[in-house]
């Protein structure tokens, strides 16, 4: 395609109209290179005439110098024009830009926390604490050292998912049934005066329906230090159901069992029907549980409570089904936020 650089020159419009057709006749990439070195290269046509510009006359060599630069620019403008063209993508995108937009959803505080995080500021405005335990327990904290003996029927009412794992000194290994063994291993490791709230998941093999599902929530409350009575207990738990429930809230307290405190009881609130509800279980922590803690329980004493956190959250909002807490339904929780 390059004609003999020899002989009687290329006018500079013979130049500019081989320039022109090279470029259009570009088709790859792979063409791109070979051209340029042919205009521009070190012996390229626009190169060698540059060169030759000295044997002209001095009065023809500013605009032949001008025009050779001017070609020489469109050359290599056009060349990364096509360099562009040709690295463009084919196939355009599968968008349709007439569609909509899809709005970006912003999530939101789920009821069950944002009951916790309540709990949790109401109790550290009293100068509790908060503490955490895991969910994989071992059997000898989930049960043993609450005083639940191996025959205790509380073992078998508490339907305990257990892991498939080698069983060590501290027994089975099973997902928490109560965040009661917090209690045990926050008095392990720290000496009274210990008030502390905790909060997390726990598990039963129930199988769902309005009033169980078999992953829930609880809150749990421990207090040991010196002179801690039943009426600590009462003034405390009365104290949060009022904030929690409203000022006017009605309580009661009914004796109940529970293998890890003596005395024991469970709180009821009344509802707005008048009947009463239950909302939680405690009692004064039992001295046989402060003595596996290695607590002298001559001098300390303490109580705990337990409470469910889909239960509190039901009675906060007033809805009847618990599976609508796990339901993934937007419109739902969204009621909430
Ligand atoms: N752990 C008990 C339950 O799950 C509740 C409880 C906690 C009772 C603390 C007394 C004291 O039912």
């Amino acid at each position: 395609m390059a004609p003999a650089q020899s002989g009687e020159a290329d006018s500079i419009e013979a130049l500019w109209a081989d320039a022109r057709t090279e470029l259009d006749a570009v088709q790859t990439h792979e063409e791109l290179e070979p051209l340029r070195l042919r205009w521009l290269g070190r012996r390229g046509r626009i190169t060698l005439r540059l060169r030759g510009l000295g044997e002209l006359d001095e009065a023809e060599r500013p605009a032949a110098g001008a025009e050779l630069n001017r070609l020489k620019g469109f050359i290599s403008e056009t060349l990364q024009m096509r360099h562009a063209e040709l690295s463009a993508p084919v196939e355009t995108p599968d968008i349709d830009v007439s569609l909509p937009g899809r709005a970006v959803e912003t999530g939101g505080i789920h009821p069950c926390t944002a009951v916790m995080d309540e709990v949790e500021d109401f109790f550290a405005g009293l100068g509790y604490c908060t503490a955490s335990g895991p969910e994989v327990e071992y059997e000898s904290y989930n049960f043993d050292a609450l005083n639940i003996p191996e025959d205790h029927p509380a073992r078998t009412m508490h339907d305990t998912l257990y892991i498939n794992a080698p069983v060590g000194r501290q027994g089975r290994q099973l997902l928490r049934t109560h965040t009661s063994p917090i209690q045990v291993r926050l008095l392990e490791r720290q000496a009274p005066p210990v008030y502390a709230v905790s909060m997390g998941r726990t598990y039963r093999s129930d199988a769902p329906d309005a009033t169980h599902i078999p992953m829930f929530h609880q809150i749990e409350g421990i207090v040991v230090d010196e002179g801690i009575s039943f009426a600590d207990l009462k003034g405390t738990i009365e104290l949060f159901l009022r904030s929690f429930f409203g000022p006017d809230t009605e309580v009661r307290l009914r004796p109940s069992y529970f293998p890890f405190t003596e005395p024991s009881a469970e709180v009821d609130v009344r509802g707005s029907g008048g009947d009463w509800l239950e909302v939680m279980g405690c009692g004064l922590m039992h001295p046989k549980v402060l003595q596996g803690c290695g607590i002298d329980s001559a001098r300390y004493s303490g109580f705990a409570f337990g409470m469910g956190v889909e239960r509190l959250t039901m009675l906060r909002f007033g809805f009847a089904d618990l599976r609508a807490l796990i339901s993934g339904d937007i419109d739902f929780l969204r009621q909430f936020r």
